[in-house]
């Protein structure tokens, strides 16, 4: 499977923090910030390397740069955008493209309203990023969205703070080459809430 579950520590801890319904939003907004910055870190350990040399003041070194693709970072609005900040601080000179997706509250069913895309996304490695996947309609439109314009699954990372069992093998099934990445991996959906997950993230983080 190309499902991955991130168990740094820190990732786990921070995540109790925001699962937490107590936490509010200033400090839920800063704690999915650097969970974002921390899975971004994990996800990025997979970036291909070419070897270089540089000049240093005592002579020179063999030493590494980054080789792949560059970067385009995709949040799924609203919730997504509460990600973006943090993994700009990784990753500070990617592009940025913006898809805007809400669920029908009866149906669960997603809806695009928004997206302004990079004119070269399908040249880059594209991290999407969304707190949750609950049933995969969301992700799976955004994927969609993303190949119709011409990204080839196996170049996109599909980054989540939570998700629900339902919605990686929906994802996975609609996207067999799509990589994904949870800090967790939740017991099961209900009304299509992850459970016991960290509530709706859209609305902790935004109101
Ligand atoms: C939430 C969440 C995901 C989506 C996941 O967004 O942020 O985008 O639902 O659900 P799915 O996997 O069942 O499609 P929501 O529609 O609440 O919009 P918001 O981010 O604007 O609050």
């Amino acid at each position: 499977s190309n499902f991955r579950v991130m168990n740094h520590p820190l990732i786990q801890h921070k995540l109790t923090i925001i699962r937490n319904k107590d936490c509010g939003t200033k400090e839920f907004r800063e704690v999915v910030n650097e969970i974002s910055r921390l899975l971004a870190f994990e996800v990025s350990h997979e970036m291909p390397l070419k070897n270089v040399q540089v000049k240093t003041p005592m002579g020179i070194a063999k030493s590494k740069a980054l080789a792949g693709k560059k970067v385009a970072i995709v949040p799924i609005l609203r919730a997504g955008l509460g990600m973006l900040d943090g993994v700009l601080d990784l990753i500070p000179a990617a592009k940025v493209g913006f898809i805007g997706m809400y669920r029908d509250e009866k149906t669960f069913k997603p809806h695009e309203y928004f997206c302004k895309l990079p004119s070269d996304i399908a040249d880059r490695q594209i991290f999407v990023i969304d707190p949750m996947l609950a049933t995969g309609g969301t992700a799976i439109m955004t994927i969609n969205a993303l190949v119709q314009h011409g990204a080839n699954p196996s170049n996109i990372k599909f980054v989540c703070i939570v998700a629900a069992p339902e919605g990686v093998k929906a994802l996975e099934n609609a996207h067999p080459k799509l990589n994904i990445y949870a800090a967790a991996l939740d017991d099961h959906l209900e009304n299509g809430y992850i459970v016991p997950g960290l509530g709706d993230a859209g609305d902790r983080l935004y109101g």
